[in-house]
Parts: structure tokens; C-alpha cells; sequence
């Protein structure tokens, strides 16, 4: 075991499994380690290097902004604030829309939540089983996985119902606050919601006065092949939640909250000491640009399209998802063939579906690494009969 390795099983909390390797640089979809070996991260650093690994453009405005303000609390305008603020509305499409930040997607999850219950002056908020929202109390009571176990007790308000099911939320939502949702559940293996679904909680949410909350901490930014999820399956929330990708690496959540809500929002209501530090706002301005410019967006749908009609294994039953949020469901569970890609150099993600392979890539990512990913399967699946 190298020295960074060890150092760290030392001295953390032994709360994650790892990868067995330390990294010391990472550009565009390729990370190196310790060792010198080069590895394709088509798990973009957990889906945050949308832009790619340590793109220049935001290096460089973290690098300016630090010499000029590191940091000033939200008692003060900055211009790097209002300027990312802007570049999120702009992007999002959402005109008259208004934007809270902080530093995580489940801070950014939390946010959402409070901001409904005070709009509507109601209590619940309704969640689907198999959603990942994150780990501070409110978001892991919400989070409808097995991460919330041994926690009975938090989250007396939140009320779970089946992904998919509406008949449950119409049930469910009488007297709620919200539904917040994950339209993509990455976490869970990539089980992708129907526009009829999302389109019949947005008509539910409305009709018992309910606020429609996305969970888009994963499938913003362009990851889906569009702006958001929210413009990929044609439903309209009043809230959605970034982070991840937001400020490429640089921490950064943030609410974006639909005029008529965010009419509602209260001074002193919500806060955060570090949300819309000048160092994260010029990173998402960066990483939003850099999304645009090199249209990004339709890149990721294009690359769908490429996996989908060339990855035409027996050994894959399905691929969830869209754009690159992406599930391969193996006929068999895929730890070993993610351990086989591994041996490759090929990084990927397991999922709470022991089946799936998840590519969570950077947005940048080309048909030259899509084709490496696709012969590095046939070679393992070569080796591999189909499942019975
Ligand atoms: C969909 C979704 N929501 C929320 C979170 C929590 O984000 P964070 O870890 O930044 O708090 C995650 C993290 O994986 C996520 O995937």
C-alpha cells in the first residue's frame, strides 16, 4: 500500500470504500495516480467534472478571484455572485426565477424543503422510494435507500411512497408542503421516471397546492442532454436543486426557486456562511460558460445515442437514463465486470442495483473513450458467458 493510502486509513473515518489508489492529477476525462498509471474517469470524479478534470477555464478564475477576494459572506454584494446567479437562471431558461446557494446538494436539498414548508405553510413533504437526496437530517430522511437505516426518529414529516406511483402521491400529497424527486435516480442504478409520471405530480402538486421540488444534483448542468432534467422530460417544479457539476469541483449548491415561490421567501430565512463565496461563483460562471460554449449539452446526447446503438451486448439487458446518466443493467452483477474495466484503467460506478454499471463521464467525453469503454467490454464479456 503507497504512503497516501495508508496515511489516510489512519488517520479518517473508515466510511468509504475506495478505489485502490491514490490520485495526484486528473484533464479532461483522464485522472493519473501516484504511480504514474492513467486511468479513463467515465465516473467524472462522481459526476462533478462535467467540463472535464481541473479545466483550465476554472482554474484560472479560482485563481484570479483568490488574489483579488477569497471570501466575503453574504452581508455583501460580489460581482462573481450576481454574475453566477444570472448564469444559472440564464441557463436553466427560467426568467424571474430567483437562486439560493450553499455548499452541497443536500444542504441545497434542505434549502428546497424549508423554503416549501414556509410558502405553504404545510408540514409533510412526500418522497419516492429509491431517491438519493444526501446525508444531513433532512435529506437523509428523505432519501428513500438504505443510507437512512438507524435513523427512525429524523424526519417525522417526510412521507415515502413507491417511484412511479401516483395514485400513493395523489394520497400522499393531501395536505403536503412538496414532492421532492430525483427524475433520474442515479444512486439507485439510473431508474429513469416517464413524462407522464413527472407530468401528473407537476398537475397533483398544483392541485393540492404542493410544491414541486427536482432533486438535479446529478442530472443538471446538461448532463441529460438538456439544461436539466426538467426541460428533458417537460415538467415544470417550482424549485430544483444543483450541486456536483455547479462550480466544477469547487463546493457549490444551489436552489433555484420559480418567481411566485421565491416572491414568498422571507429575509433571514435561510442562510450559509460560505454559500456564494466568490470562489465558487466564479467557478460556476466558468463551468457554465464552458458548458455553452462547447456545447456540452448536446454533446452528452449525442454520446447517449452513440452507447445506445453501439453497445449491443447480450451481457446488457437495459440502459437506463439519458444523456450521461447512464445505468448498463448486466444480466449478472456487475462488481466484477467493473473490477475487470478497473484492471483496464477504466473507472465506473456500481449503483444500489447490484446489476448496474454507472458512467456518469465528463460531458466532454468523445467517441474515442466511449469506443475504449465499448472494446474493453466485448474483451471481458468475451470472457464471460451470458448469464443463465
Ligand atoms: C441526487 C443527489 N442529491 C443529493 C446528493 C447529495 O449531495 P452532496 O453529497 O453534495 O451533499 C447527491 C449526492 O450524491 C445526489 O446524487
Amino acid at each position: 500500500m503507497n504512503d497516501s493510502m495508508s496515511l489516510e486509513d489512519k488517520y479518517l473515518l473508515p466510511t468509504y470504500e475506495k478505489f485502490p489508489f491514490a490520485l495526484e492529477r486528473g484533464e479532461g476525462c483522464w485522472v493519473w495516480d501516484e504511480d504514474g498509471n492513467k486511468y479513463l474517469d467515465l465516473y467524472g470524479g462522481h459526476a462533478v467534472a462535467a467540463i472535464g478534470h481541473s479545466p483550465a477555464v476554472v482554474t484560472a478564475a479560482i485563481a484570479a478571484q483568490s488574489a483579488k477576494l477569497l471570501f466575503y459572506s453574504n452581508l455583501v454584494y460580489t460581482r462573481p455572485r450576481a454574475e453566477a446567479a444570472k448564469a444559472l437562471v440564464d441557463f436553466c431558461g427560467e426568467p424571474g426565477s430567483q437562486v439560493f446557494f450553499c455548499n452541497s446538494g443536500a444542504e441545497a436539498n434542505e434549502n428546497a424543503m424549508r423554503i416549501a414548508r414556509s410558502v405553504t405553510g404545510k408540514k409533510n413533504v412526500v418522497v419516492a422510494e429509491g431517491g438519493f437526496h444526501g446525508r444531513t437530517a433532512a435529506a437523509i430522511a428523505a432519501t428513500g435507500l438504505k443510507y437512512r437505516k438507524g435513523l427512525a426518529g429524523l424526519g417525522a414529516d417526510i412521507v415515502h411512497v413507491p417511484f412511479g406511483d401516483l395514485a400513493a402521491a395523489e394520497e400522499a400529497l393531501k395536505g403536503a408542503a412538496a414532492f421532492l424527486l430525483e427524475p433520474i435516480q442515479s444512486v439507485q442504478g439510473a431508474a429513469t421516471a416517464t413524462n407522464e409520471y413527472l407530468q401528473g405530480l407537476e398537475a397533483l402538486c398544483g392541485k393540492n397546492g404542493a410544491l414541486l421540488i427536482f432533486d438535479e444534483v446529478q442530472t443538471g448542468l446538461g448532463r441529460v442532454g438538456a439544461p436539466s432534467a426538467r426541460h428533458a422530460f417537460g415538467a415544470r417544479p417550482q424549485m430544483q436543486t444543483f450541486a456536483k457539476a455547479l462550480a466544477s469541483g469547487v463546493p457549490a449548491g444551489a436552489v433555484l426557486v420559480a418567481p411566485e415561490a421565491a416572491a414568498k421567501v422571507k429575509p433571514g430565512e435561510l442562510g450559509s456562511t460560505f454559500g456564494g463565496g466568490p470562489l465558487a461563483c466564479v467557478a460556476i460562471s466558468a463551468t457554465i460558460k464552458a458548458i455553452v460554449d462547447q456545447n456540452l449539452t448536446e454533446n452528452a446526447a449525442e454520446m447517449e445515442d452513440l452507447i445506445r446503438s453501439t453497445f449491443k451486448f447480450p451481457q446488457i439487458a437495459e440502459i437506463r437514463g439519458k444523456g450521461l446518466l447512464l445505468g448498463l443493467v448486466l444480466d449478472r452483477p456487475s462488481k466484477p465486470t467493473r473490477d475487470a474495466l478497473l484492471k483496464k484503467k477504466i473507472i465506473v460506478g456500481g449503483a444500489d442495483d447490484k446489476h448496474v454499471i454507472r458512467l456518469l463521464p465528463p460531458l466532454t467525453v468523445g467517441p474515442t473513450e466511449i469506443g475504449l469503454l465499448r472494446g474493453a467490454l466485448e474483451e471481458i464479456f468475451a470472457a464471460e458467458p451470458v448469464a443463465a
